[in-house]
């Protein structure tokens, strides 16, 4: 089943010249990127994508984390993408991160994990929503959609 999963390439991904790297990975597997927008997230744009952790002690550290500099929004698609781009990304603590992953290749705090992704198609659609308006979103046509699926 198609899905469209929230990407974004945290301060730390851009600050760091790593968003080509990263983008490439999930041109290569096959995903489609059908969104993207460079911004600074405001404050409380940051503290409601995150609202699931308001109660956590981390979650000032977060909040100031992703909003020290601009990130780097998308949204991806592709068949069960929501899973597949989280194995991907790798554990949340990268020095746990398989090798391979996003955060296993290029990160080593959890504090700097360098990107984030949905992690269910609930939140998939609640931080799209968040970061973008409908018109904002490609309906595009890859014509190489036979060479990654069987079905396109
Ligand atoms: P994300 O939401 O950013 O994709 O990361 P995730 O699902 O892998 O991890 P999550 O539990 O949702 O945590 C969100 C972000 O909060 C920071 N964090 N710090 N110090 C800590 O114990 C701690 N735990 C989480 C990380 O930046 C994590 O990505
Ligand atoms: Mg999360």
């Amino acid at each position: 089943m198609k899905e469209k999963s929230f990407v974004m390439l945290k301060p730390d991904a851009v600050l760091r010249r790593l968003t080509g790297k990263i983008l490439t990975r999930f041109e290569q597997r096959g995903l489609e990127i059908v969104a993207a927008k460079m911004l600074v997230i405001p404050r409380e744009l940051a503290q409601q994508h995150y609202a699931e952790h308001e109660e956590k002690p981390f979650f000032a550290d977060l909040v100031d984390y992703i909003t020290s500099g601009p990130v780097l929004a998308t949204v991806i698609e592709g068949e069960e993408c929501i899973t597949l781009i989280r194995k991907m990304v790798g554990a949340t603590n990268p020095k746990e991160a398989d090798t391979g992953t996003i955060r296993g290749d290029y990160a080593i705090d959890t504090g700097r994990n360098i990107i984030h992704a949905s992690d269910s198609p609930a939140s998939a659609e609640r931080e799209v929503k968040l970061f973008f308006k409908a018109d904002e979103l490609c309906d595009c046509s890859f014509p190489d959609r036979e060479w990654i699926y069987e079905e396109p």
